[in-house]
């Protein structure tokens, strides 16, 4: 669900009458302005940083695309999980890279499959996302982050924590960028919290790579809109930001809860934060044939396999997405007819004798 426009038309009324200055190339004290506002989202997502290190950017996809740009080279060796948000493979084929599938295991990303890469390749950078994983919204454990930080550091691999999803999480661990700082660069996103209209963003860098982050947000879109940069602001500084994170983890709560109990505590036997459900299927169910009967119903959910850096270790699993609809109701029936699907015998299901 797109989060609330609560407190945003207020803020852009506000913000018109003082449209000459926002309107210009960005001033040096309105980007520390800015850097200020980043710095206390940070803050909220558990990262803490100088103002220096920070660099605000279009959201969390132009995020990510500066941090490849900037860092590696046609060649390099990018790693992310083995199941993963696909975008970073168009992006890495755009760049000439070379990507690399980092094995997981229920409790998300494996380190040691981390480990065998750094000693049988030599990858530039890992871009992973601890926190709701995307797809299988498992939330690293403290010692697996820690392990990663310290492959990391001994490897000289830069690690890209995307964490758009961390603000729907209570209780996480502490983000890979705040164990490890200097071989973290962090991705936050305004987008899954508060508004994804509003396309701001904020990197968080080692000391020593900021500036060429700054470089390719520079070259790319030269500046972050100013204008929306202090909607971002004022939203964050006056609360609203953080209300509106509270709203969304409260809807994600009661849309997890509709899920569990329309499909079935044996189907879903864990809740999960945020607004995806991971879903391995029954046995006997392949991802394509579920996710085409459901298509048939009027249904979207996504196979697994559309997250698969190889397609070969594909899982018979799908994610279901309980943002997109609005409507209630409407929700309550796609789940009931998925529910439905899942109850099939698996269509097209040789009998076993
Ligand atoms: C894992 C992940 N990272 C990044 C993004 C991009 O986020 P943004 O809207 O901030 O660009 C998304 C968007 O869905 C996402 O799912």
């Amino acid at each position: 669900m797109a989060p609330s426009t609560y407190g945003l038309s207020r803020q852009w009324q506000r913000i018109l009458q003082r449209v000459p200055s926002l309107l210009d190339y960005q001033t040096d004290a309105d980007l520390v302005h800015h850097l200020a506002a980043g710095q206390t989202w940070l803050a909220h997502c558990g990262v803490s940083s100088e103002l220096e290190c920070i660099v605000p950017v279009v959201g969390g996809q132009h995020g990510i695309m500066s941090v490849l740009m900037a860092l590696l080279q046609p060649g390099d060796l990018l790693l992310a999980e083995a199941l993963t948000y696909t975008p970073i493979l168009t992006m890495a084929a755009r760049l000439d890279l070379q990507t690399g599938a980092v094995a997981m295991d229920d409790d998300g990303v494996v380190p040691e499959a981390f480990e065998a890469w750094c000693r049988e390749a030599n990858p530039k950078a890992f871009y992973l996302t601890p926190t709701l994983q995307a797809p299988t919204t498992v939330t690293l454990s403290k010692e697996r982050r820690a392990r990663i930080a310290e492959i990391a550091a001994k490897n000289g691999v830069i690690l890209i924590e995307d964490d758009v999803f961390g603000p729907l999480k209570s209780n996480k661990p502490a983000p890979l960028a705040q164990i490890a700082p200097e071989t973290t660069i962090y991705v936050a996103s305004l987008s899954k919290a508060v508004a994804p209209g509003l396309r701001v963003g904020f990197l968080k860098a080692p000391t020593k790579l900021a500036s060429a982050l700054h470089q390719s947000v520079n070259l790319s879109v030269w500046m972050t809109p100013p204008l929306t940069l202090e909607v971002a602001r004022r939203l964050i500084e006056d609360g609203t930001a953080g209300e509106l994170t509270a709203q969304q983890q409260r809807i994600a709560k009661h849309r997890q809860n509709l899920v569990q109990s329309i499909l079935g505590i044996e189907a879903v036997p864990n809740l999960s934060d945020g607004f995806h459900v991971w879903l391995p299927l029954p046995e006997g169910w392949r991802a394509d044939v579920f996710s085409s009967e459901c298509a048939r119903l009027g249904v979207h959910v996504s196979e697994g396999r559309s997250f698969a850096m190889n397609a070969s270790d594909a899982p018979e699993a799908i994610r279901l997405c309980v943002s997109h609809e609005a409507n209630e109701e409407r929700l309550k029936r796609g789940l009931e007819i998925a529910a439905g699907v899942l109850q099939q015998k698996p269509i097209g299901s040789s009998m076993k004798i």
